[in-house]
């Protein structure tokens, strides 16, 4: 009692005095959501439009409030309880009571949802770019380094060997999923909730449909309790970032033991690698830990939405204030993840001579080896058994080579045709590129 309270909140109507300083600062989300101000100005600008065209308010109402939403911004020194509320008061301030008229018909429980949906088509197309650009990087490396030998492994004990461009591939097609998936993201933010108003609609004559086709998004809602309540799509971009990152984590185990000493196959350029405040004579790779370890918070991220979602009763909860902030994050982490494996990789300096030595043991081709004697006739097991026996008794195998193991691997995804794949990834990279971007 009698710490100071804050007045005025847009639902001061009902309750007396003002909200608690300390509930406040709990509950307050400005600090998370003001990154959705762009993606809440054009829904509202577009929310707007249609009271006008709706003679719910004056067409000049309609003018004077979205021009006036173009001017608005984040002061330094806002204390709103969320970015709906800021522009809101902005509104209001700019134009008196003609801003007042802003939120007929509308609640934040459908302003959030589609701003949050706005960011996150948004943001998935940009994820998708990200993406091609680490793709193009590891084709360019697979162009000029790719014919270098080296061991694959099983285990990661030595296989059999495969050209570097093959190996460069295998990563430019996992991460041709994560296009896909980004893609798909994008495709489930892409319904509008606007006009699902607090949970039930509005008795105004809203038109949500024009709203969502001034959006750019393919269509409104079909349920309004459930376009208030849904997250999927939030939970499909974090599921899509999630993945995304584990496999640049995997990269990035891969150049933390290609760049070890024990391995040699490759050094990190001087600009992407971190030293030692004790020890001179290290060079560390920071930047591919910090792929591994951010692919971890993630992970944890797309539980936390998860675990925050499963509990809900129909409709809006407050709960789903918390989908954001984890978001946002992952988001942010693989954006930057991305970019540095580019940098890594774009700069990475492949020591082919101890790669191929690798490859060159005389066991890698093994399995060919056997294979020749099945050729020859003899049932698969036995020359298994055969060439076991000879690899035991120390014997190593001078054909065929390395090289001419990978020849003779022609089947379609296999080694021996991986310039096929180099231009197929190079296609999918310029489709990815090609797609035009979201407005907003
Ligand atoms: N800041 C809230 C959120 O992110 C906006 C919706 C608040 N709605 C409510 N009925 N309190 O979810």
């Amino acid at each position: 009692m009698g710490d100071s309270v804050l007045s005025g909140p847009l639902w001061s109507g009902r309750l007396e005095g003002g909200l608690h300083v300390d509930v406040l600062a709990l509950s307050q989300s400005l600090d998370v959501d003001q990154r959705l101000l762009p993606y809440d100005v054009a829904a509202s600008q577009a929310h707007v439009r249609m009271l006008g065209r709706q003679g719910i308010i004056a067409a000049a109402e309609a003018n004077a409030i979205v021009a006036a939403l173009e001017t608005v911004v984040v002061e330094s020194d806002a204390t709103d309880e969320d970015v709906h509320s800021l522009i809101e008061r902005q509104l209001v301030a700019a134009l008196g009571d003609t801003g007042r008229r802003v939120h007929a018909g509308r609640s934040r429980n459908d302003q959030v949802a589609t701003a949050f949906r706005l960011w996150c088509r948004a943001h998935a197309y940009r994820l998708g770019l990200a993406t091609a650009e680490l793709q193009a990087v590891l084709v360019a490396r697979a162009r000029s380094d790719g014919s270098t030998v080296l061991p694959a492994f099983t285990h990661l004990q030595r296989a059999q060997p495969v050209p570097l461009a093959h190996h460069l591939a295998a990563h430019g097609w996992a991460l041709q999923r994560d296009v896909q998936r980004f893609e798909a993201a994008g495709r489930s933010a892409d319904v509008s909730p606007l006009g699902a108003g607090a949970l039930a609609g509005s008795s105004l004559p809203l038109d949500p449909v024009s709203v969502a086709a001034e959006l750019g998004m393919s269509g409104s809602f079909a349920n309004s309790l459930d376009a208030v309540s849904d997250r999927d799509f939030a939970v499909d971009l974090s599921y899509a970032c999630a993945v995304c990152l584990v496999h640049c984590s995997r990269m990035g185990e891969e150049l933390i033991l290609w760049t070890s000493q024990e391995f040699a196959w490759a050094s990190l350029a001087d600009d992407v690698a971190t030293g030692s405040s004790m020890m001179p004579q290290k060079k560390n790779p920071d930047v591919a830990e910090l792929a591994r370890g951010r692919a971890g918070t993630a992970i944890g991220r797309l539980t936390g939405l998860l675990a925050t979602l499963k509990g809900l009763p129909l409709a809006y909860n407050r709960d789903l204030q918390e989908d954001k902030q984890g978001v946002f994050e992952q988001v942010d982490a693989t954006i930057g993840v991305l970019r540095m494996l580019c940098l890594a990789y774009g700069g990475l300096t492949f020591n082919a001579e101890q790669m191929r030595a690798a490859a060159a043991d005389g066991a890698t081709v093994a399995t060919d080896v056997a294979e020749a004697l099945v050729r020859g006739g003899m049932p698969f097991r036995d020359a298994h058994a055969e060439v076991a026996r000879r690899i035991a008794a120390g014997e190593r195998f001078a054909a065929p080579t390395p090289e001419e193991a990978i020849a003779a691997r022609q089947g379609p995804g296999m080694p021996g045709r991986v310039g096929e794949q180099l231009d197929a990834l190079e296609s999918a990279i310029a489709a990815t590129k090609a797609l035009s971007p979201p407005i907003p």
